[in-house]
């Protein structure tokens, strides 16, 4: 029988009982995950359809045609964060007052911008930048990246140092990071399932240890969204990147940032790198 997970509710709805925790698969995340959005996400894994024209947007009335949406599996309205606001635009508003229910402080949310999978997390790093580094107080961290062959790449701290990473200097405590796993160009999420990885508690230094990582179910690959690092990827060519470290399983390496703006409280996403989210197709 396929291994099964469980969805996690909304901090606030937190029931710790079993028969709250709706239960999916491997194969119906799949599923769930390439059906929804419209189609949007399929759509980006399909080589016949041009990169540039999945980027200009969709365009909408509400939220623009850079607005990031949230995302949410069908059938998992009830469980699943922020599980009523399947495709509208995210607010930042919206995260602030999630943010407040959690332990950490911190809270994301799967979402779909120009028909890619992305991840948004709150972090409360202005509150906790300047306290000392102390398990559940969560910040931003940068740190050096080295490649697969081990020679350095260069530090996370360049996207405040050099400005060719200017758009991805972190503010408003958020990043947005492309949502496509290293290893085999699954769908890492936010909370999604329950297990030691996700747990609402955070420790310092860009390691398996503490929770809130982001997770991909497919082969328990694990990203920490804190964990701010230059590395580089990519098959053929390779290209160095700003993203968020991986800190266990077979992807590789981290996932990329995506810089974004908050236009009154609606975040909108940025193409500044687009070169970096082609590497599933
Ligand atoms: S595709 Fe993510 S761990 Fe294999």
């Amino acid at each position: 029988m396929a291994r099964r997970f469980k969805l996690r509710p909304l901090p606030n709805d937190i029931d710790d009982t079993k028969e709250s925790l709706k239960m999916i698969d491997r194969r119906e995340f799949m599923r769930l995950s390439f059906n929804t959005a419209a189609g949007l996400i399929t759509m980006a894994s399909i080589g016949s359809v041009g990169f540039a024209s999945l980027l200009m947007g969709q365009p909408e009335a509400d939220g623009g045609d850079t607005a990031v949406r949230f995302w949410v599996p069908s059938g998992a309205e009830d469980t699943a964060w922020f599980g009523d606001r399947h495709l509208e635009p995210m607010s930042y508003s919206a995260f602030q007052t999630a943010a407040a229910n959690t332990k950490t402080g911190m809270i994301g949310a799967q979402g779909v911008w120009s028909g890619l999978p992305v991840n948004v997390v709150y972090v409360p790093h202005e509150e906790n930048k300047d306290s000392p580094l102390v398990p559940n107080k969560p910040r931003f961290q940068y740190l050096e990246g080295y490649d697969l062959g081990g020679k350095y790449v260069g530090s996370g701290r360049e996207v405040e140092d050099d400005s060719t990473y200017s758009t991805l200097s972190i503010h408003d405590n958020m990043i947005i990071i492309f949502s496509r796993c290293p290893h085999l160009c699954c769908i890492p999420g936010w909370q999604l399932v329950t297990n030691n990885y996700t747990g609402d508690n955070w420790a310092s230094g860009g390691t398996d240890s503490g929770g809130d990582k982001l997770f991909c179910i497919c082969h328990s690959s694990r990203f920490d969204p804190t964990a701010i690092e230059k590395n580089s990827m990519g098959r053929g060519v390779p290209f160095d990147f700003i993203g968020v470290r991986r800190t266990g399983g077979p992807a590789p390496n981290g996932m990329p940032l995506i810089p974004f703006v908050v236009n009154g409280d609606i975040i909108e996403a940025l193409p500044d790198f687009k070169d970096w989210y082609a590497y599933c197709g």
